[in-house]
């Protein structure tokens, strides 16, 4: 995680620095700083509120400089206080800091590197693994950064990506990446360094995406990249249309609200102008993989492997292959059997988290050739790394609780089901032209539950006092009732958990009374009948059930049971349409506790690190 914003330019680069860092502060905001070159020495400003009061912060200190880099950090090692705020500073004993450093990563041997350092007299200030980094470059300097920085990454084990200058040449910024994302932005005799080509929206549109183990020398009117051999390096330059208002917030309260108010537009746009089913949307070839599997491995973390449960249930009933679905971090540590031919299906928003492209890289070591993302970021190392590939078009996620950026996988992975079905010679012109059909009124039909807002924020001033909450869900609605648990704990910090509501029995029971809300997802589907029937469990032991029902199911209201109807039911891609309702409750539950939404504590919107 962190974000990471550098800049060599001959004007004031402050306000450059501190816009990028306000659009990387999705990647962490437990404290953030800027480092500039000014008069001689380097200067920074850190603060541990967000990068809005850093931005005020920095002109009261008139701070400015035409070299500089910034970093928003989310905690590894050590508290989120000033003194382990990036940038790190370096110095010789006695002299004034010579090198300044930012990282995002994480260093696997910074104690071995710490003892050797201060062996030779570097003190440290700060409990973080990335000030090994900033002193080993000073120990290793001999007046060529561009040197040191290739010798310093050599000696480190871990992830990182890096920015550092140096007081003694002014004119240059150096970046290095090894498992953590970097880009350079190519200016007018100005370049440009960040994590996420967003951070650099508005200043420039022509991004290079490093690669690992790559070493850039950025000066005035030169990029100069390096791989991990030390060889000089050509990278494509992309032109990357990032309009710089997609990050503006618009008439909205938070982020969140935002985008979830923008899933028509989004789940529309992931559509495209789709006419028909073929595998070749997932990419050249898609139709000799499809016919050479005979199972699928979904491999993502949080919000994403929600998706990716929820696409079993859809493939396994419609194409008919089995699927096996992985937490990331578990599958990339544990022993299995590989098969291959299996497809391996990693979904990711952001195409950046770390467990998931390790685990992918882990399946394909194992023998596992065949691999497909889902993912928002066409860019990202995530669609480098796969075989074939399907962009989400949910448009930038700011808003850490992922929203829109679900709705659009889930809308993928029903196309990714019945491309499979047509391969398997499982879906009839008929039911294609009916799939369609309604994939093509979802965004209206999304548009109509959001509709329901006023209701659910009824609910939510009653969520607001409790501590705790069940969500229960049967079949393909059971991974929509983890969502919602996730979305609920995630940003209102009240505990929720989600159950199979068959499972309520063998357990949650024993914690149902008054004051738990038990929120169950009840659309009229083949699961009703027996869904009541669990309903009727929770209503016997005194506890309140809020439930979200479909127009034309026959569930009302009564003592101790509230009923939210959706105005449809949607068949198969009901699972669309009733996580919105859950994403409103947990947005107005979290706004009535006065949390901070957008931002919720301790979290980061992309997980770049173990
Ligand atoms: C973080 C985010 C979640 C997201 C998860 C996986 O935990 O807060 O919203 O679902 O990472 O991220 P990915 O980018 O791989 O989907």
């Amino acid at each position: 995680m962190c974000g990471i914003v550098g800049a060599v330019a001959q004007r004031d680069i402050t306000p450059v620095l501190v816009e990028g860092l306000k659009r990387l502060e999705y990647r962490g905001y437990d404290s953030c700083g800027v480092a500039l070159y000014a008069d001689g020495e380097l200067r920074r400003t850190r603060s541990t509120q967000r990068v809005a009061e850093l931005g005020e912060q920095i002109a009261q200190d008139k701070l400015s400089g035409f070299t500089g880099i910034a970093h928003t950090r989310w905690a590894t090692h050590g508290a989120p206080a000033t003194h382990n705020a990036h940038p790190h500073f370096s110095a010789l004993a006695n002299e004034k800091p010579r090198i300044a450093l930012v990282h995002n990563g994480i260093i696997e041997n910074y104690e071995e590197l710490r003892t050797e350092l201060e062996g030779v007299g570097f003190v440290f200030e700060s409990q973080t693994d990335t000030e090994v980094i900033a002193h080993l470059v000073n120990h290793l300097y001999s007046g060529d950064l561009f040197e040191a920085v290739q010798q310093t990454v050599r000696r480190l084990l871990g992830a990182y990506a890096i920015a550092v200058f140096c007081r003694d040449e002014p004119h240059r910024v150096v970046g290095a990446r090894q498992g953590s994302p970097l880009v350079v932005g190519v200016g007018n005799n100005e370049n440009f360094l960040a994590s996420d080509a967003l951070a650099l929206a508005g200043t420039t549109d022509k991004i290079i995406y490093l690669e690992d183990g790559d070493v850039v020398d950025l000066q005035l009117s030169r990029v100069w990249i390096v791989d991990s051999e030390g060889k000089s390096v050509e990278r494509d330059t992309h032109t990357v249309s990032i309009a710089s208002g997609s990050a503006e917030l618009g008439p909205y309260r938070h982020y969140m609200q935002k985008e979830i108010f923008e899933q028509p537009r989004a789940v529309g746009d992931t559509l495209q102008d789709i006419e028909s089913i073929t595998p070749e949307l997932f990419g050249d070839g898609a139709y000799k993989v499809f016919k050479a599997i005979d199972s699928v491995l979904i491999l993502a973390c949080g919000t994403s492997y929600y998706a990716g449960l929820t696409a079993k249930y859809w493939i396994e009933s419609i194409a008919k292959i089995p699927v096996a679905v992985e937490i990331a971090s578990e599958y990339r540590y544990r022993d299995s059997v590989p098969n291959p031919k299996s497809l391996v299906v990693t979904i990711s928003q952001s195409g950046e988290t770390a467990d998931t492209l390790a685990a992918l890289k882990h399946a394909r070591s194992l023998g596992m050739s065949h691999t497909l993302t889902v993912c928002n970021v066409a860019t990202s190392a995530m669609v480098r790394e796969c075989e074939l590939s399907y962009i989400t078009r949910a448009g930038v996620e700011i808003g850490v609780a992922s929203t829109k950026a679900f709705t659009t996988q889930l809308t993928a992975l029903f196309l990714l089901t019945l491309a499979l079905a047509q391969t398997r010679d499982l879906l009839t012109e008929a039911e294609e032209a009916e799939h369609m059909k309604a994939l093509r009124h979802l965004p209206a039909a999304i548009g109509a539950v959001l509709a329901l807002e006023p209701q659910i924020m009824a609910w939510a001033d009653r969520f607001a006092s409790k501590e705790n909450a069940l969500f229960l869900g049967r079949g393909m609605h059971y991974p929509i009732a983890m969502e919602g648990a996730l979305k609920l704990k995630e940003i209102s910090y009240i505990h929720a958990e989600a159950y199979p509501a068959g499972e309520l029995k063998h357990g949650p029971l024993a914690l149902v009374t008054a004051s738990m809300p038990v929120v169950t997802i009840a659309p009229r589907d083949a699961l009703l009948e027996k869904l009541k029937s669990n309903m009727q469990e929770v209503r016997a032991r005194g506890g309140e059930l809020y439930v979200f029902a479909d127009g034309d199911s026959k569930i009302s209201s009564a003592e101790g049971m509230h009923v939210i109807r959706l105005p449809e039911h949607y068949g198969k891609l009901s699972p669309i349409l009733h996580t919105i309702p859950l994403q409103l409750l947990a947005y107005h539950t979290a706004c009535a506790r006065g949390t901070d939404v957008d931002k919720p504590r301790n979290l980061a919107k992309s997980v770049t690190v173990e």
